[in-house]
């Protein structure tokens, strides 16, 4: 596939992206054998890896899905996260797992893994597909990990830049000249 003309470097190629998402699938299928497991994705980003990684596991999966919002830019210093859209699902006794596209700072998952374990779930842990390892500043037990990638701002294969590029298979940076200033 041609690369967009917005993107100057490819961090992950699509096949790249792929394959580890297919070893991520076993390993989790290994993991949970027949028990059934609730993939939490968080949206909007997460929608795209949770769609690939729940055709890539062969234990008894059922979705669902959550919105959060950081209150602005400064929440996310703050660790302030208000929920939008909650679960449809009680995840009491439940093994669930929470699908992030990105570990970043780790305060949205601070916040959500505190708040989705004082519902009880049997399990809880966490697959990101990406993870910012030098950015984190909170510890995040982040049981399967993707890619550990550099602290740079990347697009594509869920992520964005103003909603855009998420359709993008692969993970790239974008141009300079493509920021609004
Ligand atoms: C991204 C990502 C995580 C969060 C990670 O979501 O999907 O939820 O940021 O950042 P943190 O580790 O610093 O908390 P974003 O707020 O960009 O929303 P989106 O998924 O709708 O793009």
């Amino acid at each position: 596939m041609e690369m967009h003309p917005h993107i100057s470097t490819i961090v992950l190629t699509e096949d790249e992206i792929q394959a580890r998402v297919r070893e991520l699938g076993e390993q989790i299928s290994r993991d949970y054998g027949e028990e059934p497991v609730l993939l939490v994705a968080v949206l909007r980003g997460a929608a795209i890896f949770v769609a690939d990684l729940a055709r890539a596991v062969t234990a008894p999966v059922e979705l669902d899905f959550m919105a959060v919002s950081s209150y602005g830019s400064s929440t996310k210093s703050s660790g302030v996260v208000r929920i939008l859209k909650d679960l449809d699902e009680n995840i009491e006794g439940r093994n669930v797992l929470v699908c992030e596209d990105i570990l970043d700072t780790g305060l949205t998952l601070k916040y959500l893994l505190k708040n989705l374990a004082s519902r009880k779930p049997k399990t809880l842990e966490v697959v990101a597909l990406l993870n910012k390892k030098d950015k984190q500043r909170v510890p995040i037990s982040c049981k399967y990990t993707g890619f550990d990638i550099p602290d740079e701002f990347v697009v594509g294969y869920g992520l964005d830049y103003a909603e855009r590029y998420r359709n993008l298979p692969y993970v790239g940076i974008l141009k300079p000249e493509i920021y609004a200033d």
